[in-house]
């Protein structure tokens, strides 16, 4: 939810914010846009992507060793070149990048019109060029200062980097909510959203707290706080390779990281699980073992892909753990008074680790004494800070919009935290649980084995490239798979798909089903198949063209479905690990065949940080 990258050092800023602005692209790209500071401040900005803005200031004058940059996913004022940042204040003195929210943008722009400023844009992110000049111009205060005084003006979520025209060698970063990471290179220095355009040139990175304000000059940097005091920070090394970063030969990073879960959700279980030794440890869970074992209650809260392997995690929870788990949208959650004691374990599912609503879902519940989990992949982000106990996924960067390897490796870290605290309670047989852990130790090879039938998928989205709507059907651990391959045909082909649990059908969906409606079914469970089957007769029936997710050997369905795509066997509590994977690759193949922007999807944002 909006990028934003700045230099400043001793190389040429310009082709770093292009650079790192592309990394961070898939925050949003409605518009992009960059301030040079050299002398005089320049500004150049686009709607579009960055490759628009480049083709913009191609020809313009843009040497300059100091430099902010931003791209955009718009929330107050529609997407063009006025509403791109950076922002400036009335005299075009301050510049200003922001991700965030100022929620009390309206009244604070009355104020300073008031004063006499003249506002050319409808973000809320203006106001604050303009406060800081106002206490730069009128109160004469020092440029970090006049930052200081603006932002305990304002209320809502920012990560913002400014620069003034009359200190040519400052640049001044500050957040709440929205995170902000400073990198220290050799004599140069960066302030970010995240670690991705910062790692070419250094792994040594400062993550800043709430309120916290940094300061860079060309000596050095220091942060304060909001009263001005001295903050001692801590500087972490990243292990993150620039590889990692880029699509190593796929077409998308969505099909990269697609192709990436036989080896990241073995990374999901390195080191927690060994099946000789019938053994499974979650670090998060062993440090706060009894809390976790005795909870009342788990509340798992998360957004999107998340709150579907959420969902699966109830269905873990409860058959393996026998405890009670509740699985809640984060911005529904927060709103509601929920009733959380100090009995209860609030796991907080995030790839991000920034999303907005799940950020303040988990201060609530904090607030209200429940012990906080996070599991978090991107490492060091806030929700990871935030919590009292975690786990990574350890799925490395993902970059395409559309979340894949994370679903998978949740689900895996998921799996893991369910099965151990079963052999902590006594809950599962002793058989059962060798059972799962040797076939947990298969699923990365099973993974490969269906990715080796991509081009089956591909003909099968062939046949279905124009389709207006889908249905996807699955019961037990399959309906929230069912929630999450409607997601993706949803996210990235712009076809209308609804995840319903199979039997449901017959309360409402199956009005919708003719010749034209193609119907995804999951039929691997074997503990429903012959419910399953019924369900696909009754679509059959209707003439929906059923497309059928089978475990490997079926008959039965293979004889009434359209199409089939076969699944090794697996354990129920494990068919999801394999089960989303064809739906992943028939998404990704109708949106190719659409023509459709696949890592970056209209109106969508990897990480949402604004509520
Ligand atoms: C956005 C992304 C989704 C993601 C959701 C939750 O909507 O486009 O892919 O599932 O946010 O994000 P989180 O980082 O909290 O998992």
């Amino acid at each position: 939810m909006c990028g934003i990258v700045s230099y400043l050092g001793d190389k040429e800023a310009y082709p770093i914010l292009i650079e790192g602005l592309q990394r961070l692209e898939y925050r949003g790209y409605d518009s992009a846009g960059v301030a040079l500071l050299n002398k005089s401040l320049q500004v150049f900005k686009k709607k579009g992507k960055v490759s628009d803005l480049q083709a913009f200031a191609a020809d313009k004058d843009l040497k300059a060793s100091l430099g902010i940059g931003h791209t955009r996913w718009a929330t107050h004022g529609e997407p063009n070149d006025v509403n791109a940042h950076p922002q400036f204040s009335t005299n075009g003195r301050v510049a200003i990048v922001h991700n965030g929210i100022i929620e009390n943008h309206s009244t604070l722009r009355k104020a300073l019109i008031e004063l006499g400023h003249v506002f050319t844009s409808e973000t809320d992110t203006e106001v604050l060029a303009h406060l800081i000049e106002e206490y730069l111009v009128n109160f004469n205060l020092s440029l970090e200062s006049a930052v200081q005084r603006a932002l305990t003006k304002i209320v809502g979520a920012f990560a913002i980097v400014v620069l003034d025209e009359e200190n040519p060698d400052l640049m001044v970063g500050a957040r709440r909510s929205s995170p902000l990471v400073v990198g220290l290179g050799d004599n140069e220095f960066f302030i970010a959203s995240d670690a991705t355009p910062i790692i070419k040139y250094t792994n040594r990175v400062i993550y800043l707290k709430d309120d916290q304000i940094v300061a860079i000059d060309r000596n050095g940097y220091k942060v304060t706080n909001a009263e001005n005091k001295t903050q001692q920070v801590k500087i972490k090394e990243l292990d993150l390779k620039l590889e990692e970063l880029e699509k190593g030969g796929y077409d998308h990073f969505m099909l990269k990281e697609i192709f990436q879960q036989p080896a990241t959700v073995k990374e999901a279980m390195r080191g927690r699980i060994n099946s000789m030794k019938a053994f499974v440890t979650v670090g998060g869970i062993q440090v706060n073992l009894n809390k976790i074992k005795n909870a009342q209650r788990f509340i798992i809260i998360a957004c999107g892909t998340s709150w579907h392997s959420g969902l699966i995690g109830e269905y873990l929870f409860e058959e393996l753990a026998r405890t009670n788990v509740e699985v809640e949208y984060a911005s529904e959650f927060r709103y509601r008074n929920p009733i959380i004691g100090e009995g209860d374990v609030v796991i907080a599912l995030s790839q991000s680790g920034e999303t907005a609503d799940t950020m303040s879902a988990l201060k609530l519940a904090k607030d209200k004494g429940a012990l906080i989990y996070g599991i978090v992949n991107n490492v060091g982000s806030t929700i990871s800070r935030m919590s009292d106990s975690g786990s990574y996924i350890h799925a490395g960067p993902e970059i395409g919009v559309a979340s894949t390897k994370a679903f998978t490796s949740q689900v895996t870290v998921l799996t893991l935290m369910a099965l151990h605290l079963a052999y902590e309670k006594g809950t599962i047989d002793v058989d059962y649980f060798r059972r799962i852990l040797v076939e947990l130790e298969h699923i990365p090879s099973k993974i490969e084995k269906i990715l080796k039938v991509d081009a089956q998928i591909q003909l099968i989205a062939k046949e279905f490239q124009h389709i207006k709507n889908a249905l996807y059907l699955g019961r037990g651990y399959n309906f929230p798979v069912a929630l999450e391959g409607a997601l993706k045909l949803k996210e990235i082909s712009y076809v209308h798909a609804e995840g319903y649990p199979a039997a449901e059908m017959k309360h409402g969906p199956i009005a919708l089903i003719d010749e034209n409606m193609p119907v995804v079914v999951i039929a691997t469970n074997v503990a429903a198949y012959e419910k399953i089957l019924s369900n696909i007769q009754e679509v059959s029936a209707r003439k929906g063209k059923v497309i059928a997710i089978v475990t490997e050997g079926d008959v039965e369905i293979k004889k009434l479905a359209d199409y089939v795509i076969e699944i090794p066997t697996t354990i129920d509590p494990l068919t999801p690990l394999l089960s989303v994977i064809p739906l992943q690759l028939l998404a990704y193949h109708i949106a190719v065949l659409r023509e459709c922007n696949i890592d970056q999807p209209r109106n969508l944002a990897k990480s949402v940080t604004v509520e």
